[in-house]
C-alpha cells in the first residue's frame, strides 16, 4: 500500500473526488466526460491503478524485507565485494586429494581464522565468511583477513542471516563441511546490546541451518557451543550429560537454544550436527574482550586491573584452553563427522548428533592468571579485588573431557603458562609492529 501513496497524492490534484472544487461546479459532470485533457488523465490514472495490481507481490514483499533488515542488529550491512563468486570458487578447492571443502563461518574470528589456517595447511578447501562487526576492533579482523588472504583462503564478507547469499554460495560450492563459529561472544555485553546475541546466535544459526538443509549434497555441520550453557550447574567437572537448564546469562541461553535447535534439524532434515562446548579458548590473535587480553594491555599501560572473587572472597578460575589444542579438536571433529543423511530438504535416514567438551581439565584461579602475566611481561600489576557483579559470569569452569578424548582422540597438552608466553609473545609483536608502522 505505501507505494500506491505517492502516486495518488501525485494525482490527488487531478482526481474528480466528491468533496472540493469539482463538486461546486455544475460543469463537473460535463467536463469530466468530455475533457480531453481529464479523459487523458483518468487513464493514465486507470493505468498506474493496473500497473499497481500487476506489481503490488513483489513490491510488497520488498518492503517486508526491507523493514526486516531495519529490525536486525547493526551488523547485516555486510555484503560481498566485487568477483566474489570466482574467488570462493578458487579458494574451495582442496589441495590434496583427500582434501575436503569446509566453509568456515566466523572466519575473521579468534577460533575461526586459526581452524582456516589449520584446514589449509593441510590441504583442504576453505571459504570463510565474516560480517567483520565492531563489536571489538575491526582492525583485528581484517589483520586475520589478510593473514589467511596470504595463505589463499577467501573470506566473504557477508552475514549469515542473508538467506539469498548463503543460496548463491551453496549453489557455487559444494562444500562437503560447515565449521559454523559465527557468533556473538562474550558474556557482559548482552546487557548492552541483547539483541545481538538473538540476531547471530539464533536468527543467524537457524538461517545457517536452513541453507545446509537445502543444499545438495547436505554438509556435515560442526559448530562453536560453549562451556556456559553449564550455567549454575555445580557438579565439577563438568560432564555432556549434566544439567545445561540453567544458563546464567543471556549468552549462554542463546548457545543453549542453539543446542536445542540443532537437535531439531537433525531430526526433521538428517543433517549430522557436532557441537562443541569450548572452555574459556584464548591464545595469539586472541580476542580483545577477554580477560587475558585486556589485563595483558592494562599491566603494559600501568592501568589498574579488577579482578572479580566471589562471596567470601571465594578465587574465581577458568579451565583456560589453549587455542592449538580447540583447533585440534575442531578438525577431529570434522574428520569423524558422518555424513548427512538427508538431500533435497527431506530426511533420508537417522543423522549423527552430538556434543563435546573442548576444555583443558585444569582450572586455574584468575589471580594465577595474573601472577604469569607479571612474569612474562616483567611488570607488576596494579591489582584491585572486586566482588563480582551478577551480569552473568559464572565462578568457575571445569571440563570432563573423556568424551571427547575416547572418540576424537582429543588431547590437550598446552599448560597456561606455556600457552600465555606465546600469547604474550604475539601480542607485543602485533602491537609492537603496529606502533612502528603508525609513525
Ligand atoms: N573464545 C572462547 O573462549 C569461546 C568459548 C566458548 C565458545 N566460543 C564460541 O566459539 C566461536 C568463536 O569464538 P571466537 O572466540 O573466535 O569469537 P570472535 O568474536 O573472535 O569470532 C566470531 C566471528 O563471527 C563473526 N560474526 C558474528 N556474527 C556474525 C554474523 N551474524 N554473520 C557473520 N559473521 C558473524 C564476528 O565478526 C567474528 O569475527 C563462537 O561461536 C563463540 O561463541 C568461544
Ligand atoms: C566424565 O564423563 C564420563 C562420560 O563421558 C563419565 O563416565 C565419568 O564418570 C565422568 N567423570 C567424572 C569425574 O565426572
Amino acid at each position: 500500500m505505501t507505494q500506491l501513496k505517492p502516486i495518488l497524492s501525485h494525482l490527488d490534484p487531478i482526481i474528480p473526488s466528491s468533496t472540493g472544487k469539482f463538486k461546486s461546479s455544475p460543469y463537473a459532470v460535463h467536463r469530466l466526460r468530455f475533457h480531453p485533457r481529464l479523459t487523458f488523465w483518468s487513464f493514465l490514472f486507470l493505468f498506474f491503478l493496473l500497473l499497481f495490481f500487476f506489481c503490488s507481490p513483489p513490491a510488497a514483499s520488498n518492503a517486508g524485507k526491507r523493514r526486516s533488515l531495519q529490525n536486525t542488529a547493526y551488523s547485516a550491512r555486510a555484503r560481498p565485494g566485487p568477483n566474489w563468486e570466482v574467488k570462493a570458487r578458487n579458494s574451495a578447492r582442496p589441495q590434496s586429494k583427500s582434501g575436503v571443502t569446509v566453509l568456515v563461518t566466523g572466519a575473521a574470528g579468534f577460533v575461526g581464522t586459526h581452524v582456516a589456517m589449520a584446514l589449509k595447511n593441510r590441504g583442504d578447501g576453505v571459504v570463510g565468511l565474516d560480517n567483520f562487526n565492531n563489536y571489538y576492533e575491526t582492525g583485528l579482523k581484517k589483520a586475520r583477513k589478510s593473514l589467511l588472504e596470504r595463505r589463499g583462503v577467501y573470506i566473504i564478507e557477508g552475514d549469515i542471516n542473508d538467506a539469498a547469499l548463503l543460496g548463491k554460495l551453496f549453489e557455487i560450492v559444494h562444500f562437503t563441511h560447515v565449521m559454523h563459529l559465527a557468533a556473538q561472544a562474550g558474556v557482559r555485553y548482552a546487557m548492552q546490546n541483547p539483541n545481538s546475541y538473538i540476531h547471530s546466535n539464533v536468527n543467524g544459526f537457524v538461517s545457517l541451518l536452513e541453507a545446509c538443509k537445502n543444499a545438495n549434497p547436505q554438509p556435515s555441520i560442526v559448530w562453536a557451543s560453549s562451556s556456559s550453557v553449564y550455567g549454575l550447574n555445580s557438579k565439577v567437572p563438568f560432564s555432556e550429560k549434566d544439567r545445561t537448564d540453567q544458563p546464567a546469562s543471556l549468552y549462554a541461553a542463546t548457545k543453549k537454544a542453539g543446542e536445542e535447535i540443532a537437535h531439531t534439524y537433525n531430526h526433521i532434515y538428517g543433517l549430522s550436527i557436532t557441537g562443541l562446548r569450548f572452555f574459556t579458548v584464548y591464545g595469539p590473535w586472541g580476542r580483545p574482550d577477554m580477560a587475558y587480553y585486556f589485563f595483558t594491555k592494562d599491566i603494559l599501560r600501568g592501568k589498574e586491573i579488577k579482578i572479580f572473587e566471589g562471596a567470601d572472597h571465594a578465587t574465581v578460575a577458568r579451565d583456560f584452553t589453549y587455542i592449538d589444542d580447540v583447533v585440534k579438536g575442531c578438525l577431529a571433529a570434522l574428520d569423524t563427522a558422518k555424513k548427512s543423511t538427508g538431500s533435497g530438504g527431506k530426511k533420508k535416514g537417522a543423522a549423527q548428533l552430538r556434543i563435546y567438551n573442548l576444555g583443558n581439565t585444569s582450572p586455574v584461579p584468575v589471580g594465577k592468571l595474573v601472577s604469569i602475566l607479571e612474569k612474562l611481561l616483567k611488570i607488576k600489576a596494579k591489582k584491585k579485588f572486586l566482588p563480582m557483579p551478577r551480569n552473568g559470569d559464572v565462578l568457575f569452569t571445569h571440563a570432563n573431557i573423556s568424551l571427547a578424548r575416547k572418540e576424537l582422540g582429543y588431547k590437550p597438552t598446552t599448560d597456561l603458562e606455556m600457552g600465555l608466553k606465546k600469547f604474550v609473545k604475539w601480542y607485543l609483536s602485533y602491537y609492537g609492529a603496529k606502533k612502528k608502522s603508525a609513525w
